[in-house]
Order: C-alpha cells, then structure tokens, then sequence
C-alpha cells in the first residue's frame, strides 16, 4: 500500500484480536512494527506471527492507562527504531454488562481511564514524535458505540463517543503539522473481547450482530484493512473522520 513500507508504526492492544491483525497487516505492508500490549504473552504471540509472515515486530509492554508507562512506550519505540510514523491507539476494555444504576462508579474510571484516557495519553506523547518526523498519522480504535447509543453497557458507550470527539478535536489542532489523525468504528468483530461477552454461545452471537444489516460478525482482518488505508498516503485528505467498518450497522 503507497506510503507504508518502510514507516514504523506502532499498535496497541496488539496483543489480540484487531490490534494483531492490524500489526500482521502494518508489517504486510511493508512497516516495521511496534507490538505494544499489557499482556507480554500475547504481545510476544503478535511478534512471532509477524515475523513467521516475513515482516518485522518487537514486543513494547504498555499499560496505556498509565501516563509514565505511555512516555516510556514512545521514548522506546522512538529510540529502537529512529522514530514514529503512523500509531494505532486500539487497546480497550468492555466493562460489566449491566444497567447504569448497577455500575459501580470504579469500573466506569476503569472503563474511561483505558479506553477514553488510553487514547489520550497515547495521542498526547506519539504528536510530538510524529512531529520529529514532519508528520504522520494516528488512528484511533472507537466503535459503533462512538456513534449510537445501546442499553446495558454505558461506561463503554460513554467511553467511545469520547474517543470520537477526541480525534476530531485533535485532528483540528494538529493538522497544520501534516497529521492526520481518524476514528476507526468497528461494529461486532469475532475477537476474545466478543467472545467473553458472548460466552462463546451462537444465540448470543446472532443477538449481537442481528442490527447489522450484514448480519455476521467482522473477522479482525476486514477492520485491519481499514486502519491501514487510514493510516496510509491513500488517505491523504481524510482527517477528523469516525469511519464505520459495521457491516451497515449505522447505514
Ligand atoms: P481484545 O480483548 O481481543 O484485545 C484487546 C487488547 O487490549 C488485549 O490484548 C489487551 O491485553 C489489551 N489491553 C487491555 N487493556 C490494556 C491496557 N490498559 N494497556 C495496554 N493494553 C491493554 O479486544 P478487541 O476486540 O481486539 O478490541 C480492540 C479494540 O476494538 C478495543 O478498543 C475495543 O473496544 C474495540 N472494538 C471492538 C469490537 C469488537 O466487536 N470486538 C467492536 C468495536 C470496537
């Protein structure tokens, strides 16, 4: 894909689901690969699949919740590979099911600090990097929950609008520095995350995806694609934008 071979891009919450397959996707096309995840195991999983695919990955662990943790990420990226072209800010958590007068206020700041305060802590220490380098581009993970509202699982929902405004509000700010800077909105994606909501049972599934008018789920690969594209030369005049890849959950 024009404009990513040869970059450095870093993903986080590549440890699993979407941000591994972004990572296989980044290094198929050509980019040198930061794999950052809380968890090593699956972090280190990512790398070798990346490197048994021909391309180039190296394990970062991240808590992105935690402001010291994110610098330190971007110091190391920046001083192993020499620098930071395109980030992919994905890591996220679900929350507890359950209506808004059952969730405790612990566990909406749990929900918030990694998904909403993740995006922004990543965001704030990757521009300067990107900066360096006289540009770049970032994508955000937010979701259909970013765009519409569900019942039962607020914090969340809260979280991903959140993660929207963020990257439209940063895009503005940033744009005179060449960085474009975007919203990806998954609708339901076969990943552990679904999986622990589901319970692995196919009535549940078919429950999830039935708003969709394709009414499957993603395979992680398909919002892969989508990040790239973004993240890419391709998408040179795209910025501020929550994208859908929801199989016509919003159409
Ligand atoms: P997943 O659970 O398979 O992967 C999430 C990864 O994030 C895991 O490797 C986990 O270790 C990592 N992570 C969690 N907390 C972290 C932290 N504090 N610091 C660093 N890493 C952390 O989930 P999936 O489905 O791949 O989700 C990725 C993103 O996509 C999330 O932001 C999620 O909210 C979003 N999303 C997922 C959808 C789906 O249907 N699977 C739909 C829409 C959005």
């Amino acid at each position: 894909m024009d404009g990513i071979s040869g970059k450095v891009a870093l993903a986080t919450g590549a440890g699993s689901g979407i941000g591994r397959a972004t990572a296989l996707r980044f290094a198929e096309a050509g980019a040198t690969v930061a794999v950052a995840d809380l968890d090593e195991e699956g972090g280190e999983e990512t790398v070798r699949l990346v490197s048994e695919a021909g391309g180039e990955a190296e394990f970062f662990a991240v808590d992105v919740s935690d402001e010291e943790s994110v610098k330190a990420l971007v110091d190391d990226v920046v001083s192993t590979f020499g620098g930071l072209d395109v980030a992919f800010n994905n890591a996220g958590i679900e929350g507890t099911p359950g209506p808004i007068t059952d969730q405790s206020f612990e566990d909406w700041k749990r929900v918030v600090d990694v998904n909403l305060g993740g995006v922004f802590l990543c965001t704030k220490h990757e521009i300067p990097a990107l900066r360096e380098r006289g540009g770049g581009a970032i994508v955000n993970t937010a979701s259909i929950a970013g765009l519409v509202g569900a019942a039962d699982l607020s914090p969340y929902y809260a979280s991903k609008h959140g993660v929207v405004g963020l990257t439209k509000s940063v895009a503005v700010e940033v744009a005179d520095d060449g960085i474009r800077v975007n919203a990806v909105c998954p609708g339901v994606v076969d990943t552990p995350m679904v999986s622990r909501f589901t319970g692995g049972d196919d009535a549940a599934m078919e429950g999830i995806v039935a708003p969709q008018a394709m009414k499957r789920a993603a395979d992680p690969s398909e919002i892969a694609a989508a990040v790239v594209w973004l993240c890419s030369d391709e998408a040179s005049f795209v910025t501020g934008v929550p994208m859908p890849v929801d199989g016509g959950y919003v159409a």
